[in-house]
């Protein structure tokens, strides 16, 4: 089993075929099925004892060239329900303190969709049970392809943060999150970036209308760098009022989230299992279109 036709009688390669078809393919969905569902789990891990609850898990942040930024993040599955935030501001000796309010969590959208791919994924392959009978190897690629569209979108969530202006960042909820709430000019944001749970804090400083800078406000990104704008509109006693913040100090710290990293080396194996299957369907295709008949 698994050779290569080329070498093969025609009768003998149908057969073959035909016992990749009907034993062979469901090798693999059940090897997929058990690698995806161990990613799932991670997803969704239980707490010990409470199995109705969601493991809490708590993560120190650092950086290795900076300490203005230190915290505690504590994630619950795809919320974090807690962020004890530390912010040494620069030009004052002065630490500030933020904490979420009691009544608030942030979800990570990009947990929740990687999550919801990797389901459907599942929801693809239990489809096609062990009783259901493949007809032709196009029907076989036909599914792996759906289940690596899945997977690949899966796995570009977690790589791939979102990007975001200056000033969706200023009127994010994330913004409300706080208590107490965040002064005008400190603005953060929460992503994932592969295993990583990455926290940015932007400190901005207000620009004088005199300034000759270029007012052009910064377009969107996952990371914004010292000197970017943010232009502001305020309607006051119907006279509008534009004020321009220049970012002054960013600041990334990050943490580990082990079981992230776990989801992406199964997402790994799992495209892998998909491929193989694949290239073991055209090695039979290409020998039937090149049979003398
Ligand atoms: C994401 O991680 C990669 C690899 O560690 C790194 O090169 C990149 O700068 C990170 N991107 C962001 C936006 O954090
Ligand atoms: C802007 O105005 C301030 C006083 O309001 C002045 O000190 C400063 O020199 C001016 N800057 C420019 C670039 O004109
Ligand atoms: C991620 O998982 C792989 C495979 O289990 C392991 O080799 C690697 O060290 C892990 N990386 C991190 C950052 O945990």
């Amino acid at each position: 089993p698994g050779c290569s036709c080329v070498f093969l009688q025609a009768e003998e390669c149908e057969e073959e075929f035909n016992w990749l078809l009907k034993e062979e393919v469901h090798a693999v969905l059940k090897q997929l099925q058990d690698v995806l569902k161990e990613a799932s789990r991670r997803f969704s891990m239980p707490s010990p004892g409470m199995e109705s609850q969601l493991k809490q898990e708590n993560f120190i942040l650092g950086s290795s060239t900076m300490d203005q930024v230190k915290g505690v993040l504590t994630l619950q599955g795809e919320a974090l329900t807690q962020a004890d935030i530390n912010l040494k501001v620069a030009k004052s000796s002065q630490a500030l303190h933020f904490q979420f309010r009691e009544d608030k969590q942030w979800k990570l959208q990009q947990i929740q969709d990687a999550r919801n791919h990797v389901n459907q994924a599942l929801q693809l392959l239990s489809s096609r049970d062990d009783s259901y009978r493949f007809k032709t190897g196009a029907e076989v690629n036909k599914l792996m392809d759906a289940v690596m569209l899945q997977l690949t979108r899966a796995r570009n969530r977690l790589t791939t943060p979102a990007s975001m202006t200056l000033s969706e960042l200023a009127t994010s909820g994330l913004m409300k999150m706080f208590s107490p709430p965040m002064p005008g000019d400190v603005m953060v944001n929460f992503y994932i970036n592969l295993s990583k749970l990455c926290l940015t804090v932007y400190q901005l400083h207000t620009l004088p209308p005199n300034t000759t800078k270029n007012f052009k406000p910064a377009g969107s990104s996952v990371l914004h760098n010292p000197g970017a704008i943010l232009t502001s509109v305020l309607s006051l006693c119907s006279e509008l009022n534009t004020n321009r913040f220049e970012v002054s100090h960013v600041h990334k710290v990050e943490c580990v989230v082990p079981w992230l990293n776990d989801t992406l080396v199964f997402f790994t194996i799992s495209l892998q299992l998909c491929q193989q299957l694949k290239d073991k369907i055209s090695v039979f295709s290409s020998f039937w279109n090149y049979r003398p008949f």
